[in-house]
């Protein structure tokens, strides 16, 4: 059965790859793609997300643009990461797919409400800005929810952008803290499994070799993703994230994590945007989240290298 999902994003070069890996995919019906204020401005990252169904050649998909600002925070960008675009590494003309006009927030409300209950996924790889607000201008889409898989948090690898909280939670973390209390059955991809998805040189290099566009189009944005985590973490290859949620949504066999209960930090001195993941289970708190901590990585790279070659 074909499985819908409606992906909320902030390209992001790691974004750019989830959202091509996705299209390229059967199994999955994308609904609709919703950008977010995240590693760069809304206004980059709906722009960034409209190249990036363009170039995969699925302009029948919609961009929406959700919100461009936390719930009640000022925006933290990472242009130190992902370059001035938010997708630097290739340049990719204007698109002439159009941004749609309705909301994004209003787009996923809508689309929960005339789906049946329980068939739609959300996947959001960046700040949960606009899930949060969704469930609170419409709680009754809430129940209606399939499940929501996540790229976000770390329990082993602690943060990226604070020494205690990784970047998509740290953003909003009180929309995170309403969606890990939601009660929708949440995956969660945290950067204990994404710091093991690293590219290297050879699987770079076969996708440039792809003869299509989106191929080379990978090799660029990896190229340039690559050299920031080179010289932060002195890692050899880029960590695709955000991939890893729609290839656990290909293949969860790839994966492997827990049941356990997940709390969002969102008051704390040091620690603001943590996710406080009860791994060895000693809170006796109810589990909310499947954590993931290990992945297949030369299944996982294999995968998305077969399906960027479907695309054109
Ligand atoms: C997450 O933050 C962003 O920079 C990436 O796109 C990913 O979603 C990793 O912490
Ligand atoms: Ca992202």
């Amino acid at each position: 059965m074909v499985q819908k999902i409606i992906i909320d994003t902030d390209p992001g070069q790691d974004d750019a790859v989830a959202i091509l890996l996705a299209l390229a995919s059967p199994e999955l019906q994308v609904l609709g793609l919703v950008a977010v204020a995240g590693n760069v401005p809304l206004a980059l990252t709906e722009l960034n997300t409209r190249k990036v169904v363009e170039l995969s050649g699925r302009t029948d998909v919609p961009v929406f643009a959700g919100c461009d600002r936390p719930l009640s925070r000022d925006l933290v960008t990472a242009e130190h990461v992902h370059g001035k675009t938010g997708l630097d590494g290739i340049d990719l003309p204007e698109p002439t797919l159009p941004l749609q006009a309705q909301h994004g927030v209003d787009f996923i409300v809508e689309t929960l409400r005339a789906h049946d209950a329980g068939t739609v996924t959300l996947v959001p790889i960046g700040p949960l800005t606009n899930i949060a607000e969704a469930f609170r201008r419409a709680p009754d889409i809430i129940g209606r929810v399939q499940q929501i898989v996540l790229m976000g948090g770390a329990y082993f690898e602690v943060g990226n952008i604070t020494p205690a909280a990784e970047f998509n939670i740290y953003v909003d973390p009180e929309a995170a803290a309403e969606v890990f209390a939601s009660g929708v059955p949440l995956v969660v991809m945290p950067l204990d499994v994404t710091h093991k998805a690293l590219t290297d040189r050879a699987w770079i290099e076969a996708m440039r070799a792809l003869p299509g566009r989106c191929g080379p189009a990978v090799a660029g944005w990896t190229d340039f993703f690559e050299r920031f985590d080179t010289a932060k973490y002195g890692s050899v290859g880029a960590p695709l994230h955000d991939p890893c949620t729609i290839a656990w949504l290909l293949h969860p066999d790839l994966f492997e994590g827990r049941h356990i209960n997940v709390e969002i930090e969102v008051d704390g001195r040091w620690t603001t945007g943590m996710t406080v993941a009860d791994w060895w289970r000693v809170s006796g708190r109810a589990p909310n989240a499947l954590f993931l901590k290990d992945v297949d990585r030369d299944a996982l790279f294999d995968m998305i290298h077969d399906r960027i070659a479907r695309l054109p």
